[in-house]
């Protein structure tokens, strides 16, 4: 897709709306990118488990190399810096630092964490920590995973050994990354590791995930001082397919039943009335009992953003839609339907609702076909073309009293896209698969001016 016509990419008018010391940034996750999977004591993941069963992955690759991030960590931290990046995202694994989830620490898997962080500090980039990105230890999963209430204390006790480890020189800390995706796909949709297709046990996940990550914000205020912590919750901008008032009944359902299951709790609401009713009449809390899980205490709110996702009533019974990028909508490879409005709506309206002291964009970014030319250069003006326009829209609503802090493009390097493999491409950096030659794309140069702002 092209530019639109209208649109300026122009780096340095875009940057315009941002203060001078906005935190401008890359996101990553461990499974994604590590690769050196059975090393240094590493333990198994769900992922690792999951990539293995037939037919789950796409083009059935594994994270076990990925960019092997886990040994080019230096030359990535230097590349993350030389293109001017103020914070880099990035997750720890659990199993690398507790191979069996609780009890006996990997030393070598803590040491990796402790260089990587180390190095991003003498480059002069802020480390944010993300404690969970989905790669659950597997011998946690074989005790019933975050379906069993105990996977409150196995995260809180994980999340005070990372505290105490790299606390003294981290202060962006977050729990969870799109703890809905975890939930609902991992274990109600099947598509995502630990591969489950059961709507109680994604609710009890769910509701397992608010406790833990109000449990262990409160271990690491205790063990640090004044650290952020925040959530990336995904929110999409949710609109129905046609004004019918069927459609419009499916996609309040979707919202509340999805994004505000997660957002209402977190701001200390409990549970939204809409979507419990939902979630109810589909027969997905059968047999759960819910009670009001404690607020977030957050320090900001992460919002993950790609698309508009249009909702279609297949019935009048509750869940009964369908989910989707409307038909002939401009759309990456993942066929999303690219909505930057949408990012701005969905900012003006989480501050207008929930008030959050602080938002960061905590992802945000796209997938396309790219092709190396000749020299292994990617010019690859539809990224670039999405990333400016949603960065056109985040001023928008900064400029309208969102209280945004900060942009991290999803993602740093082409990755393992999980249930999709190596088969999309979200990186400003490619990445050759074969040789793992790193080469910045012209979005990446493109963001190196913008954050310059010349
Ligand atoms: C988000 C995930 C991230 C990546 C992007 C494309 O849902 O947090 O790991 O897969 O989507």
């Amino acid at each position: 897709m092209s530019l639109s016509p209208t649109f300026d990419t122009d780096p340095v008018l875009l940057a315009q709306p941002f203060p001078v010391d906005f935190a401008w940034g890359f996101a990553a996750s461990a499974y994604q990118i590590e690769g050196a999977a059975s090393e240094d004591g590493r333990g198994a993941s769900i992922w690792d488990t999951f990539a293995r069963r037939p037919g789950a992955i796409a083009d059935g690759s594994t994270g076990d190399v990925a960019c092997d991030h886990y040994h080019r960590y230096a030359d990535d931290v230097r590349m993350i810096a030389a293109l001017g990046a103020r914070v880099f995202r990035f997750s720890v694994s659990w199993p690398r630092v507790l191979p069996t989830g609780t009890g006996a620490v990997n030393q070598p898997g803590l040491d990796f964490y402790q260089r990587l962080v180390d190095a991003l500090l003498a480059a002069g980039v802020r480390p944010l920590v993300n404690l969970f990105h989905w790669d659950l230890p597997q011998a946690l999963q074989d005790r019933g995973g975050f379906a069993d209430p105990q996977v409150v204390a196995w995260f809180t006790d994980y999340a005070a050994l990372i505290a105490s480890t790299l606390g003294d020189r981290v202060k962006d800390w977050m729990t969870f990354n799109e703890p809905a995706v975890f939930a609902f796909i991992g274990h109600a949709d099947g598509i995502h590791a630990p591969g489950l297709r059961d709507w109680p046990t994604a609710i009890r996940v769910a509701d397992n995930e608010l406790r833990a990550h109000a449990a262990a914000a409160q271990a690491i205020r205790g063990l640090i001082d004044g650290p952020k912590i925040g959530v990336a919750i995904d929110v999409n901008q949710v609109a129905p397919a046609t004004d019918s008032d069927r459609d419009r009944r499916a996609a309040a359902q979707w919202s509340s039943a999805r994004d505000a299951w997660f957002l209402d709790p977190l701001f200390g609401r409990g549970y939204p009335a809409l979507g419990l009713e939902a979630h109810r009449e589909a027969g997905h809390l059968d047999g759960v009992e819910l009670a009001t899980p404690p607020a977030g205490d957050l320090d900001y709110l992460g919002l993950n953003y790609y698309r508009r996702d249009s909702v279609r009533a297949r019935s009048d019974r509750a869940f009964d839609f369908e989910v989707g990028a409307m038909p002939g909508s401009e759309q990456t490879q993942m066929g999303w339907h690219v909505a930057p409005d949408g990012l701005r709506d969905v900012l003006i309206e989480l501050n207008a609702t929930y008030a959050p002291s602080e938002i960061a964009i905590t992802e945000n970014g796209a997938a396309y076909p790219d092709t190396a030319d000749a020299n292994g250069l990617v010019h690859d003006e539809d990224r670039l073309s999405y990333l400016a326009r949603h960065i056109g829209a985040a001023g928008e609503a900064l400029a309208a009293g969102a209280p945004l802090k900060g942009y991290y493009v999803w993602s740093l390097l082409d990755n393992y896209e999980w249930s999709l493999g190596y088969s999309r491409r979200f990186g400003v950096i490619r990445v050759d698969y074969d040789t793992q030659q790193r080469t910045p794309k012209d979005s990446a140069r493109w963001y190196q001016r913008l954050i310059a702002r010349g």
